[in-house]
């Protein structure tokens, strides 16, 4: 009977596991549209360099009590843990059922799901998926307002509770192997663009790409709060706000768009300092381990997100594959916490770190 119980040496035991596995498993096109990067990957890289850099500071003897925690509260909704799923296009290409299975995961783990435009399954179904689980929809930019306009709306009639703009990739990421004919269901019945007028930058795309007049526009054609992705700089993060943005999210798509980009925890302080308090400041970029989330709640942000780890929890399990990847990190998060003496993610300050940097901005 023993050679029925489960190998540990087998069963991830980390984020980094899980992406061996994952690799192990996915066909090496659908790994390189997961894994893509721009350019040389510098960017990519160090979004994940850039937090080894930044030591933790240790408290003995105080180790948090039976009230500690590591919940938040987010626009008004009570999450267990300070971690998000990133929206990542097409997840039916890491397993059956897609966006389906990824939303239950991030419910039975309690954290909230971010869908994509770029969906293998409508956003309904989505829904359907983790009925009352918390959920945000995230939006690309459409060449047509009406659809975008039918985009809120469904967004709004299936319970989503945010809408996340994406703001960072106005023009194609060829560099990223995203599988050619893909299209989205959320956009089935809605005629294709017609290709800009090829003038000015990027064959016409940057001509067509939205600005801040779209922002404020958004802001006013939906009753749902409207969250920025892709903010970098602390004059973007002040614009943000200032035109309407709920919550920002400090994000440079995972290093898919702009290689030579900074690392998202070296542009977080600045960022940080700009809002001033006035809204919920979210980072993404290279979380792979729960040390990383203390090191971006230390210098901020209010709560992180994970994109291609939970991926390939996905990949590798599905739903569970999923909820065991935030569960993982949550753990790891747990022990740092005990071990800096912080019993609650509020009680992460910058004197969580050994010699946090010197804020710029
Ligand atoms: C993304 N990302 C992304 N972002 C977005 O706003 N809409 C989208 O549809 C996608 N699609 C997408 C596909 C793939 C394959 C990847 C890897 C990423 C970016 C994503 O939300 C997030 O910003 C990064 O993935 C975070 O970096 P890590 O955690 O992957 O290092």
């Amino acid at each position: 009977m023993l050679n029925a119980l489960p190998d540990p040496a087998r069963t991830p035991a980390s984020l980094a596991d899980y992406e061996a596995a994952a690799r192990a498993r996915l066909p090496e096109a659908i790994w390189r549209h997961f894994m893509g990067v721009a350019g040389a990957g510098v960017t990519a890289q160090e979004n994940q360099t850039a937090f080894d850099r930044l030591r933790l500071r240790p408290r003995v003897l105080a180790a948090p009590d039976a009230n500690s925690h590591t919940a938040i509260r987010l626009l008004g909704r009570p999450l267990p843990p300070p971690i998000l799923l990133a929206p990542v296009a097409f997840q039916h290409l890491a397993h059956s059922d897609g966006e389906k299975a990824a939303a239950l995961g991030a419910a039975a783990c309690g954290a909230l799901y971010i869908a994509s435009t770029q969906s293998g399954h409508p956003l309904e179904a989505i829904a359907a998926a983790a009925p009352g689980a918390p959920r945000w929809f995230q939006l690309y930019w459409q060449h047509d307002r009406d659809l975008v306009r039918s985009l809120l709306r469904r967004a709004e009639d299936a319970g989503y509770e945010a809408i996340v703009f994406t703001v960072d990739a106005p023009v194609s990421m060829s560099a990223t192997h995203t599988p050619h004919g893909l299209v989205s269901a959320n956009l089935v019945g809605w005629p294709r663009p017609a290709p800009p007028p090829a003038q000015g930058l990027c064959g016409g795309l940057a001509a067509a790409a939205p600005r801040w007049d779209a922002l404020a526009w958004l802001c006013q054609s939906t009753r749902l709060p409207v969250v920025v992705k892709g903010i970098l700089d602390p004059d973007d993060a002040r614009l943000a706000v200032e035109t309407g943005a709920a919550a920002v999210i400090v994000s440079n798509h995972g290093g898919r768009t702009l290689d030579g980009l900074p690392a998202t925890v070296e542009a977080l302080p600045a960022v940080v300092a700009a809002i001033a308090g006035r809204s919920p400041v979210l980072l993404d970029g290279g979380i792979r381990r729960g040390a990383d989330v203390v090191r971006a709640l230390a210098l901020g942000a209010d709560a992180v997100l994970i994109g291609r780890p939970w991926i390939h929890g996905l990949a590798c399990g599905g739903a569970p594959g999923v909820a065991h990847v935030v569960n993982l990190l949550r753990a790891e998060l747990e022990i740092a916490m005990t071990l800096i003496g912080c019993a609650e993610p509020r009680a992460i300050t910058p004197r969580a770190l050994w010699d946090p940097p010197v804020r710029r901005g």
